[in-house]
């Protein structure tokens, strides 16, 4: 299969249409079979649920082609249960996880061209939606939803790439207490977007939300969640309700653990203590880990001993196994990698 003739090193994490999308839609209680679709566009009624109310969730996961030329996903099970929990939690029908890999494997199949070569830095961004499409005035659910993934070619989600970004600590909320921070709603994006904005011309890369209860705590970005590593190289985590729970960080977690030996704790931080950490980053499927060099608190300045020129020592380690194991050269725990072609 010929690729197609991108500059695959030098995309950002921008939307490239491809060929093939998949699509499937919930009429009377049930899914259609579905079907893949060179259409990429949408037509809904002008009182949608998705137009009124918001009512619509999405997930993001990777394609890579690995050192050995195969083309594999990484984890999709994970992606297909998260979206029937945030599914539940926004009254919406659960897409079933077998269908949910099934088509993200015919998408990626119909899309093989676009797959960025080993190498390139660069992969294939997958992403599945649903919304409600039926239309909808008072306030509830719609009847009618329509289940998409498109898939995109993508570089880095931080300009700089592996170099350390600075953010700033939001006066903004991304999520309420008994909320819904923990799924991936796209309400939750619509709340960032004017803290993004500020943040952006204020000359920061993201933010660091704090919880909302309480604001003394360490959640997570606008996209990615946080770890931090001590000056004795423990491997620290922000556990909240509040926060998408990753599955680059449970991920990451495993490797800490498993692969290069390191202690890690998942608990409570307080901002308090972040200055006292040797290395932080974010960590997710767009950000994969992008490492944080400075963090601006209201006039004070946190500086990790890390630096602002490239990643500290323990967050590369935990970069080079993850994506080690992404592009096949490190051997993967069972069921991470699912070959596609
Ligand atoms: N937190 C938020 C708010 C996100 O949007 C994402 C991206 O999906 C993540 C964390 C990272 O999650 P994952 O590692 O599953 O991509
Ligand atoms: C992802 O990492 O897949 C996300 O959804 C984050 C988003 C901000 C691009």
């Amino acid at each position: 299969m010929e690729k197609k003739n991108i500059d695959w090193s030098n995309i950002g994490f921008g939307y490239i249409p491809t060929e093939k999308r998949y699509v499937s839609n919930f009429k009377n209680g049930a899914w259609d079979e579905g079907c893949l679709t060179e259409d990429n566009k949408i037509v809904m009624s002008e009182c949608a649920g998705v137009l009124q109310y918001a009512q619509t969730c999405f997930e993001g996961l990777k394609a890579y082609t690995t050192e050995d030329g195969h083309i594999v996903v990484f984890r999709p099970d994970l992606n297909a249960q998260r979206m029937v929990d945030s599914a539940k939690r926004l009254e919406m029908p659960e897409f079933p996880v077998e269908r949910f890999v099934e088509a993200i494997t015919e998408v990626v199949k119909a899309n093989a061209a676009y797959v960025p070569p080993y190498g390139t830095g660069a992969s294939l961004y997958i992403r599945p939606y649903m919304f409600g499409i039926s239309p909808v005035i008072g306030v509830k659910p719609a009847e009618e939803y329509q289940f998409r993934a498109f898939c995109t070619p993508v570089g880095p989600y931080f300009k700089g790439g592996a170099k350390p970004i600075t953010i700033k600590v939001s006066d903004f909320d991304r999520a309420a207490p008994n909320g819904t921070g923990h799924v991936k709603a796209g309400l939750n994006y619509a709340m960032s977007l004017h803290a993004i904005v500020t943040a952006h011309e204020e000359g920061f890369d993201e933010n660091m939300y704090l919880d909302p209860k309480t604001r003394t705590k360490v959640e997570e970005t606008g996209g990615a969640n946080f770890i931090f590593v001590t000056k004795d190289n423990k491997v620290v985590t922000p556990k909240s309700d509040s926060i998408l729970p990753s599955i680059t960080r449970r991920s990451l977690i495993y490797v800490a653990k498993e692969y290069l030996g390191l202690e890690v704790e998942e608990r409570e931080v307080l901002l308090e203590e972040v200055k006292d950490f040797a290395e932080c980053g974010l960590c997710g499927t767009a950000a994969v880990i992008s490492p944080v060099g400075k963090i601006y608190n209201h006039g004070e300045e946190i500086c990790f001993p890390s630096g602002m020129e490239k990643m500290g020592p323990v967050i590369q380690k935990l970069y080079d196994t993850l994506t080690g194991i992404q592009m096949g050269k490190i051997e993967a725990p069972e069921g991470w990698i699912k070959r596609i072609l």
